[in-house]
């Protein structure tokens, strides 16, 4: 695909994410030689930057791009380093847009960036929609001459009221097309990988219901706490920050139909139809029952002195916010009536893993003797990260007398494979969104539907009667009492176990 001359204009580019994520991935794709030739990243923040003080503070002396430019000449990073440039925005994102667009027009004339303009909304949300109407006070959303793209940054909303809002308050200034709202998760190989095992593999997909497949489990586990972000992190808590986005974006994945062909609105279709026939849990019964949450509390990681959440930094000392999150729910749909999903997300587990677990049901006559704990079904377990790749569990006769089962795997990794560079999340969502590809970005209805999942469970953690919040030290599965959670199995599949 054709990459047009542009500019990304960054907003909040004195951000951590903008030195963490975005830079680093546009330095990969210069050097993967994927940007086009014409190409401008004007950075645009509160701070008083110059473009010099702008190119150390991302480039030359950023931390993470310290290793990769050792091994590079130093005129491909000054180069790199001379497509960037700065722009102060005053105090409050609302005022200098004047002077931001003059700067804008002015680089254009000199780079030659025909006017296709991408904004990237890297700001504390409650402004996304200020920039957007400043954009369009100065034409800047008008796509006669050029295209225009905004691209807005997690969290899209903090509830599904004011979600729709935004969603509802950029569209009067940029058409639905123009708008791109990033979810990392998507840019991930291995969760783009879902929808080819599905549709590609007659492997699969036949067994892929109902009738074959007991139940779903899908584990999020980060090894850190909430590091620097203790302060964004205490308002948002495990369900907002990884469950609404990521995780039921995973879940439309491995729920959604087949769509018609690959197309950017046949996927998105076929996500938002399987988002909205999640069973949304109303009554205070059923929330009881079905969600858990859960506080690392303090406690001793190989020798040391770990924090509890409520001592973090940034974080209220009576705080209610969960870092811990399992919830059950059911589809209502042809395809999975009946069949339960699981899934949680925490930080301060004991490792950093995300693997989608497809439990199939055991044979319905059973023949033989099967040897282990834990082992009569057949799984298909999904590494999203890291180790990515793909293991198959099946029963194979234990050599000897008789017949005894076991279980033996087959696994598949993606390092395997001979063409090994994997783009990072990042790389491949700017590279789709310079390209117009909008696939891998979430549809307004999408993050809607999610929202409405969504809504009620944090409503009963807040207002509900009888709610438990549990402990679990940091460093552990997350509390024993969500084993509970997973009927008749009775525990979840902790990596590397069973
Ligand atoms: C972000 C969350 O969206 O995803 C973070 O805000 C979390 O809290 C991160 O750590 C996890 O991303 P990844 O790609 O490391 O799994």
């Amino acid at each position: 695909k054709k990459t047009d001359s542009q500019m990304l204009i960054i907003f909040g580019a004195s951000g951590d994410l903008t030195a963490r994520k975005l830079i680093p991935a546009l330095f990969n794709l210069y050097i993967a030689e994927q940007l086009p030739d014409n190409f401008v990243v004007l950075g645009a923040s509160r701070s008083n930057l110059s473009d010099e003080e702008f190119r150390g503070k991302v480039v030359y002396d950023s931390t993470y791009l310290k290793e990769k430019i050792k091994e590079l000449d130093k005129k491909q990073v000054e180069d790199f380093a001379n497509k960037l440039f700065y722009e102060d925005l005053g105090d409050d994102y609302a005022s200098d847009y004047e002077g931001l667009s003059k700067r804008i027009e002015t680089l254009n004339d000199s780079h030659d960036t025909e006017h296709n303009y991408m904004f990237y909304l890297s700001t504390p949300p409650s402004i996304v929609e200020t920039v957007a109407k400043n954009l369009s006070e100065y034409n800047l959303n008008d796509e006669s001459k050029g295209f225009k793209r905004l691209i807005v940054e997690k969290p899209f909303g903090y509830n599904l009221e004011t979600a729709k809002n935004l969603n509802n308050g950029l569209q009067q200034y940029f058409k639905e097309p123009q708008i791109y709202r990033i979810d990392h998760y998507l840019g991930k190989e291995t969760v783009q990988n879902l929808l080819v095992t599905r549709f590609s593999n007659s492997i699969f997909e036949p067994l892929w219901n109902r009738n074959y497949i007991h139940h779903v489990e899908i584990t999020n586990a980060e090894s850190v706490g909430v590091e620097k972000r203790g302060g964004y992190y205490d308002k948002s808590g495990a369900l907002r920050d990884m469950f609404q986005n990521h995780l039921l974006q995973i879940v439309s994945l491995v729920v959604m139909e087949p769509p018609i062909g690959d197309q950017p609105e046949e996927i998105r279709n076929e996500k938002v139809k399987a988002l909205k026939s999640l069973r949304v849990m109303r009554d205070e019964q059923t929330l009881f029952n079905n969600t858990i949450r859960a506080q690392y509390v303090s406690s001793e990681i190989d020798g040391e002195k770990v924090k509890g959440y409520r001592e973090e930094d940034g974080v209220d000392p009576n705080s209610t916010t969960e870092t811990y999150a399992a919830i059950k729910f059911f589809v209502d749909n042809w395809r999975w009536h009946g069949v339960p999903f699981y899934v949680r997300t925490a930080k301060r587990m004991p490792t950093k893993v995300t693997e989608v677990i497809i439990h199939f049901k055991t044979p319905h006559h059973q023949i033989f003797q099967d040897s282990g704990v834990n082992s009569k079904d057949n799984k298909l377990i999904i590494r999203i990260q890291p180790d990515e790749g793909i293991l198959v569990k099946f029963g194979v006769k234990v050599p000897g007398q008789g017949f005894k089962v076991e279980r033996a795997n087959l696994d598949f990794y993606y390092s395997s494979l001979a063409q090994t560079y994997v783009m990072e999340a990042y790389e491949r969502l700017l590279l789709d969104a310079m390209q117009g590809d909008a696939t891998l970005y979430a549809r307004a209805d999408e993050v809607e539907a999610a929202w409405e999942f969504v809504d009620p469970i944090l409503d009963y953690w807040k207002n509900g009667k009888d709610v438990r919040m549990y402990g679990y030290a940091a460093g552990v599965w997350g509390p024993e009492n969500a084993d509970e959670l997973i009927d008749d199995l009775g525990f979840w599949r902790n990596p590397g176990k069973n």
